[in-house]
């Protein structure tokens, strides 16, 4: 192919002062925001780096103290941080509001703002999650272990013309060959450190976006000889990964698609409430991290959120930005620690099973944390 872009895997040498453009965001943010920032306290201790949290607002929290969902001066600050951490946004108290009023446009203004085009969205299923999982366990087999690699800067979130004109409305669902050729690459150079085979989801059977998609899958699929590429259509994949989740190893998808199945793989984790995300653009600039869940209103000040999906966040941020892949294992295993311990928020807990709150969750992780921390470092000795 013609032009052949690095990919964005974001991993850089560890530095020892981390500057964090931290934004907690509406509903529950703040409370599993608030765990995720002490795991990364914890780490940093550990490992003899400092972290520096940059705090500022997004979403809702924005507009009632800025009148706007994000200040140009938060983008701007965002855009000279090592990484980013933003939590949900949104609530019914600012649902009225409409276009680039809405708490949502400010997420959008943030994602394209720092050209985070990859967005990795990992669904994990360990035998302790598949309890609380609406799928069978013999559908979930020994576990499932899939990779979303959703195109997060593009599609008919952002394509032209977008809007209200008399009483039509029009959203553009636009793709460039060489938006389809990066997000390809971030997806096969993914699936190379895993079990090499990438499904490429697309609406090729009805879509002219979707037909340029699969040519040019296709064609940066040859750069890659070890990786097996296959084609789904996005309804037959709806479809497949309930039925068969074990099947899938890297899925490479548009905008729409990508958030809409990426929904779909929490359920077969039991909740989004532990479904981490990355979103990656151009080396050496900063990645962004979000959980995958939303702000949750109903629950928000309870102390009832499970902040595992902001941690396991934290764990991506290790790994992708700080250079710290070593720590984000250890907080992986952290969690798995505390969920093989009996943990249980109440979005996971099945009958029978006491549920904690968010701080309970975060303490357990951290305990296990320093556990496998002290290990690693006796390790090195
Ligand atoms: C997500 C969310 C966002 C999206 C919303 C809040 C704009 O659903 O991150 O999946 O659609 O991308
Ligand atoms: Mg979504």
């Amino acid at each position: 192919m013609g032009s052949t872009p690095e990919p964005a895997t974001g991993v850089l040498e560890p530095k020892t002062d981390m500057q964090l453009v931290w934004l907690p965001g509406d509903g529950v943010g703040p409370e599993v925001a608030a765990e995720a920032e002490q795991v990364l306290e914890q780490c940093a201790a550990a490992g003899g780096w400092r972290v520096h949290f940059d705090r500022d607002l997004i979403g809702g929290a924005a507009i009632d103290a800025l009148g706007t969902p994000l200040a140009e001066e938060t983008l701007e600050r965002a855009r000279a941080a090592d990484a980013v951490f933003k939590g949900p946004v949104g609530g019914p108290r600012w649902d009225h509001l409409r276009g680039p009023q809405r708490c949502e446009a400010g997420l959008l203004r943030l994602r394209q703002g720092l050209e985070v085009y990859a967005n990795l969205r990992p669904t994990i299923v360990t035998p302790q999650l598949a309890a609380c999982s609406p799928v069978r366990p013999e559908v979930l087999g020994e576990g499932v272990d899939l990779l979303i690699v959703r195109e997060l800067t593009g599609g008919a979130y952002f394509g032209q013309p977008k809007g209200l004109v008399g009483d039509r409305a029009v959203d553009t669902m636009a793709y460039s060959a060489a938006e389809v050729e990066r997000l390809a690459r971030v997806g096969f150079e993914a699936a190379l450190l895993r079990r090499r085979h990438v499904t490429s989801v697309d609406k090729a059977n009805v879509l002219e976006s979707s037909r340029l998609w699969r040519d040019v899958v296709s064609e940066v699929a040859r750069d890659y000889p070890d990786v097996r590429l296959e084609h789904q259509l996005v309804d037959s994949c709806a479809m497949l990964l309930i039925t068969h989740p074990t099947r899938f190893d890297v899925i490479v998808t548009e905008n729409l698609f990508g958030d809409i199945l990426s929904d779909e793989a929490g359920v077969l984790a039991g909740s989004l409430g532990v479904l981490p995300s990355a979103s990656l653009g151009h080396p050496g600039r900063p990645g962004l991290y979000e959980p995958v869940h939303g702000a949750a209103p109903d629950i928000a000040g309870q102390g009832a959120a499970n902040p595992i999906a902001s941690i396991l966040t934290i764990a991506l941020m290790l790994r992708h930005s700080l250079g710290r892949p070593e720590q984000a294992a250890a907080v992986e295993g952290a969690v798995a620690d505390a969920l093989a311990a009996g943990l249980r928020t109440r979005d996971i807990a099945v009958r029978g099973e006491t549920a904690v709150g968010t701080a309970a969750m975060g303490e357990a992780v951290r305990a296990a944390l320093a556990r496998r921390l002290r290990t690693a470092q006796a390790g090195r000795c």
